[in-house]
């Protein structure tokens, strides 16, 4: 068949084995999606449905942005990829420049992958090498968190911590990785916003210091606001603290903002929002409103400078790298993006719609099923009751709420919802009242 007259439902489903899918399940009673525009998507049976997790939190600014399209258009007509060892574009250093006037503090050294998984592994690289170049090459130990989602590759999921990403691929991880707890605490139960409690988990960190020698570690990998496992909000005070214990022991403070970038949180990046600057951040998704993959590591000056400054001149300073860098078609959607964060005010605009998405889906709060509900800014995690084992009531509530005509992510059981900044408040308004059904049909047909 020629890729022309494609119909929108393919003749097979047997050969394209899907990413972190129930194969089985899908391919029994498949949900294909068709059409995409605005905050709503169409499936193959021809109904709309509203878009709660703007993609997989990566299409934030609406599908079909023809402003995005055109420049990619525009893009692909010119120049459709370069290599990018030893040579380059102009629009790769321009989106670094645009890029870098967001970021905090001096991370204004912008080093491009193709998504978040190859940005984190990047950013331990990168880690890893700042600590050698700097003399300090024993510094070979990482430490992530229990709950964390930091992508599939090697070093992704060894500092990763969600048990069923990382149980199969125990003998291959990373070496010298440690873990800190996680942050959600059994007082945390439907709070909006910043826990009260739970800073002291930070101390974890010190702790790690003190029975695997500070000297050892090179860098502490968080995201600032767990996103996959459930919208896990930093308590008041971690985040401060973690930096606190970083600098004590001269550790790299990696955030992964791979969700939380680009305005999720209300300010620019999680980093701003929280007041803690890390040395290293991660970012991709919303970098191209998700329409072409893109991954970026943002470093602090001095974590380039001791890098490149301490190579020979003329030499290949870090050796690492993509083909997929920074490549035409992913920096023109990039920089598209950056005009419409700028145009059309995103971040205030998610500031403006932040507190009431958040009282609006804390209403969900009176549903028997409903476990605890989490949420800051345009993010929030409904936690659905389990159901004999982890992850059935999760996936059966999110089938529910498909045919009732909203999308998102669920993971294990948490309903994980993250409008788009275009939303307006009757998208919200829409988004529960949809999820209210869902949720309310999945407990009539578990009676059943
Ligand atoms: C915090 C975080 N890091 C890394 C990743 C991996 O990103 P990707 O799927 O683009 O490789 C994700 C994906 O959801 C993520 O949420």
């Amino acid at each position: 068949m020629s890729s022309e007259n494609r119909p929108s439902v393919p003749n097979s489903l047997n050969e394209h084995w899907m990413p972190f899918t129930s194969n089985k399940d899908f391919k029994e009673n498949p949900r294909l999606i068709t059409k995409a525009e605005g905050v709503y998507l169409t499936n193959h049976h021809g109904k709309t449905m509203i878009d709660a997790s703007s993609g997989l939190f990566c299409n934030p600014l609406g599908h079909g942005r023809k402003e995005i399209i055109s420049a990619i258009t525009k893009q692909l007509e010119t120049l459709d990829y370069t290599q990018p060892f030893q040579q380059g574009f102009g629009g790769s250093f321009d989106l670094a420049t645009r890029i870098s006037k967001h970021t905090p503090g001096n991370l204004n050294r912008i080093f491009y992958t193709i998504c978040g998984s190859t940005a984190v592994d990047t950013a331990i690289k990168i880690a890893i090498a700042y600590h050698k170049a700097k003399g300090q090459g024993h510094r070979f130990r990482v430490v992530g968190r229990e709950r964390a989602y930091h992508g599939m590759n090697i070093g992704g999921t060894s500092v990763g911590g969600m048990i069923n990403n990382v149980k199969t691929f125990a003998s291959i991880l990373m070496p010298g990785v440690l873990h800190m707890r996680h942050t959600n605490l059994s007082d945390h139960k439907f709070v909006s916003g910043q826990p009260e409690t739970g800073a002291e988990l930070a101390e974890d960190l010190e702790r790690l210091c003190a029975n695997f020698g500070a000297e050892n570690i090179a860098a502490c990998i968080v995201e600032p606001t767990a996103g996959s496992t459930g919208c896990l909000v930093p308590p008041k005070g971690y985040l401060q603290r973690l930096r606190e214990i970083c600098d004590k022991h001269g550790i790299l403070l990696i955030f992964d903002e791979v969700i939380t970038g680009w305005g999720r949180m209300g300010s620019e990046f999680a980093s701003q929002e929280f007041g803690v600057t890390p040395d290293i951040m991660t970012m991709a998704k919303a970098t191209t409103n998700g329409v072409s993959p893109m991954g970026v590591v943002a470093c602090k000056e001095e974590v380039y400078d001791g890098i490149v400054d301490n190579a020979p001149k003329g030499t290949i300073e870090l050796f690492h790298g993509y083909t997929y860098s920074g490549i035409p078609v992913s920096v023109a959607a990039g920089l598209a993006v950056q005009d419409i964060i700028e145009k059309d005010d995103i971040f205030k605009r998610v500031k403006e719609l932040s507190p009431y998405f958040q009282k609006a889906i804390f209403t969900l709060k009176d549903l028997d099923v409903v476990e605890n509900i989490r949420g800051y800014g345009l993010m929030a995690a409904v936690d659905i009751k389990m159901d004999q084992k982890p992850g059935k009531a999760g996936f059966n509530c999110y089938k529910q709420c498909y045919e009732s005509g909203v999308n998102f992510k669920a993971t294990g059981d948490a309903l994980i919802i993250a409008p788009m900044f275009i939303s307006e408040k009757k998208h919200i308004d829409e988004i529960i009242e949809k999820l209210r059904t869902g949720i309310n049909n999945y407990a009539k047909n578990k009676k059943n």
